[in-house]
């Protein structure tokens, strides 16, 4: 209890001193907008901040960087306090449309999207993942943008983002590395997570680029300011947008050279869909003036889907809540950056084929927090997570994903306002495949928690009893039932992109050199332009892209 307490009372103390340091203004961070700018970048997220941060470089250049939200709390800093920050001010709270093919267990069979609203945007909630995926991801981008074209920003990025760790190898991981993988058939990987954390703390593009970039005279920054609006001339080239601040004021700012949109998967496609940019029909039945047709325009949504496997241990090696709030793990890491508190959790990754398995060290937490945070129905977050109602339970999570899935759905308009958030429908597991490549997932868990490295620990897994899946056999190796529990449980990957396709073909959404096909002076620069789902996590892939972009505008 007076851990709890102590605990909970420092947090605040150190939260109001950040909230007082962080709101010494920046010289960047301006009320009022000039007339023009050379360039404007919408969204001020993880790609956002690159662009903005390196456009701002040339001093002869003006740069204004916009963003819908404003800064975010200290916790956000905490990489194992991630979730906390979902559902507040700080995300947008989308909520997909109910599933027809999975999410059973979810309230109304919806899925939950957090998406960061702020300076740093998702990239500021994320669970700090780094990974650039693998060569095979890249055969469908267009020439330029090869595995091999890009190794020189994967090392700039690298060498930005991905820091050398403070934090030891725990118990978890060592059982993890140890595991013989020539045991398997078929060609296993097990490797140790790579994260962006920089002295146990987050390291994002807002950390790395902006930064370093918000002081300078010829960049300007506005935050809580909604752009609603891209306007265009009588030839579809872009003259400037429209912005929304306070809650009636609306201005309109110009740009000389370009506008570049990095406001997100589903940020982007919306406001080109508002701004009459998308497919005829939903432009035409949302009543928006046409400017142009684009009909792939919030189409090839794709997300990796988690199915979360809860393994109970016997060994007291995980991280739980009651380890996470003691005195002890304070000190670590306030005056040493390490701990509990500096890890995301996340201990490694198991693939094989195009099955990824996730082991998050994760024993116990808030049971209200990961219900909520996630939309579950109570019986049904019970079913799955045998430590809810016990804060020192030990176990850990496999997070099961098919890295590469077929299932495509889309965002659509709900109107022809910004303010009305847009729908989307992710379709998940519409394809068969999808079940079978998550089914692939669930076997390489289960043969790694059969070797002699896990079973050390006294490793288990736990069957979940639901009503929904009660009448097949209760055995992961049954596929029935397995497939059943894949359609109740499994959970977004945070992962969304695809929704503005980069490509040379005719309908891909922007060129190869990611300005957007059929109208002027406007580029998009951020995940809806991947037009295929990474084997892994997106976010340093996105620095990559960004950093390639500002490349690619500077040459011009
Ligand atoms: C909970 C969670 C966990 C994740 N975990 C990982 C991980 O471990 N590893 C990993 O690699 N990836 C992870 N991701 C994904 C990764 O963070 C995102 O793919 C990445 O941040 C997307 O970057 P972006 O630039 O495309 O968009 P964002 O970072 O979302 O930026 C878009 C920005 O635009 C702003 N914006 C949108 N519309 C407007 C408008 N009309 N006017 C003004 N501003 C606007 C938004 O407020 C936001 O700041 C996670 C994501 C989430 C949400
Ligand atoms: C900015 O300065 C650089 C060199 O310092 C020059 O090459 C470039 O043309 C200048 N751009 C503008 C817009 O004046
Ligand atoms: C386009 O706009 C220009 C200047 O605003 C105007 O002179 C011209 O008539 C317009 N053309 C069309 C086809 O509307
Ligand atoms: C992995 O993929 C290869 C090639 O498609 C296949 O031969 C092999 O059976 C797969 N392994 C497993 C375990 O599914
Ligand atoms: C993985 O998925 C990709 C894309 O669907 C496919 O081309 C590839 O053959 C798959 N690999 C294996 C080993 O199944
Ligand atoms: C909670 O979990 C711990 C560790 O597994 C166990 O020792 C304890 O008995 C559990 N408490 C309750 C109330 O179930
Ligand atoms: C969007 O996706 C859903 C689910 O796949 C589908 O039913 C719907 O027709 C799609 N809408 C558009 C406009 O493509
Ligand atoms: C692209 O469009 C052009 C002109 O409309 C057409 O000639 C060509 O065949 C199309 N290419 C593809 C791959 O669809």
């Amino acid at each position: 209890m007076w851990n709890y307490i102590c605990v909970s009372g420092f947090f605040l103390i150190v939260s109001f001193l950040y909230h007082y340091y962080i709101t010494i203004q920046p010289v960047s961070v301006i009320q009022y907008p000039k007339e023009n700018y050379d360039y404007i970048v919408v969204g001020a997220g993880t790609a956002g901040c690159v662009i903005a941060s390196r456009l701002s470089e040339s001093p002869n250049t003006t740069v204004l960087l916009i963003e819908a939200g404003g800064y975010f709390n200290w916790l956000t800093t905490v990489p194992l306090a991630a979730p906390l920050m979902q559902s507040t001010n700080v995300d947008w709270s989308y909520k997909t449309e109910s599933q027809y093919y999975s999410s059973r267990a979810l309230k109304n069979f919806q899925q939950l999207w957090p998406r960061g609203k702020g300076l740093g945007g998702s990239g500021q909630l994320n669970y700090l993942v780094h990974s650039f995926g693998i060569a095979d991801d890249y055969k469908d981008w267009p020439p330029g943008w090869s595995y091999a074209d890009l190794q020189p920003y994967f090392r700039k990025v690298s060498s930005i983002m991905n820091l050398p760790g403070t934090e030891p190898d725990g118990p978890l991981l060592d059982a993890l590395i140890r595991v013989d993988t020539t045991l398997f058939d078929g060609k296993v990987t097990i490797e140790k997570a790579k994260n962006t954390i920089k002295r146990g703390g987050r390291w994002s593009t807002f950390n790395a680029y902006l930064q370093n970039a918000w002081n300078r005279e010829n960049f300007h920054i506005l935050t809580d300011t909604l752009v609603t609006k891209i306007l265009f001339n009588n030839k579809s080239i872009v003259e400037g947008i429209k912005v929304r601040f306070g809650s009636e004021n609306f201005k309109i700012i110009n740009v000389n050279r370009e506008l570049i949109v990095c406001a997100g998967a589903i940020g982007s496609p919306h406001l080109m869909m508002v701004s009459g940019i998308g497919p005829f029909d939903q432009l035409q039945s949302n009543q928006v003036p046409i400017i142009r047709n684009i009909p792939q325009i919030g189409k090839n949504l794709y997300d990796h889907l988690n199915l979360p496997m809860y393994v109970n241990l016997k060994m007291p090696v995980s991280i739980t809540l009651r380890k996470m709030q003691t005195i002890a793990e304070l000190i670590k890491y306030f005056i040493f950056e390490t701990g509990l508190l500096a890890t995301n959790g996340i201990i490694g990754n198991i693939v094989r084929n195009n099955s990824s398995v996730v082991l998050f060290g994760v024993g116990s937490t808030d049971e209200k927090l990961l219900k909520d945070v996630a939309n579950f129905k109570t019986e049904s977050f019970r079913s799955l997570f045998p430590s809810y109602n016990n804060n020192s339970w030990e176990g850990f999570l496999y997070l099961i994903n098919c890295m590469k899935p077929r299932s495509r759905g889309n965002i659509t308009l709900a109107s022809d306002s910004i303010l009305d958030p847009p729908k989307i429908d992710p379709a998940y597991l519409e394809y068969a495949e999808d079940i079978l490549c998550t089914q692939d997932g669930i076997r390489l868990a289960l043969e790694v928690l059969n070797t002699e490295s896990f079973r050390k620990l006294g490793a288990k897994v736990h069957l979940p009893n639901i009503k929904e899946c009660r009448h097949f056999h209760q055995d992961y190796d049954n596929p029935d039932y397995s497939e059943c529990i894949i359609r109740y449980a499994a959970l977004t990957g945070h992962h969304p992109g695809g929704t503005c396709r980069m490509g040379v073909d005719n309908d891909s959404v922007v060129d190869d050199k990611l300005m957007v096909n059929g109208v002027k002076k406007l580029r998009i620069v951020d995940a809806s332009i991947i037009p295929n789902p990474m084997s892994g996590t997106p976010n340093s892939v996105i620095i990559a892209i960004a950093e390639r972009a500002v490349d690619i505008i500077r040459e011009n």
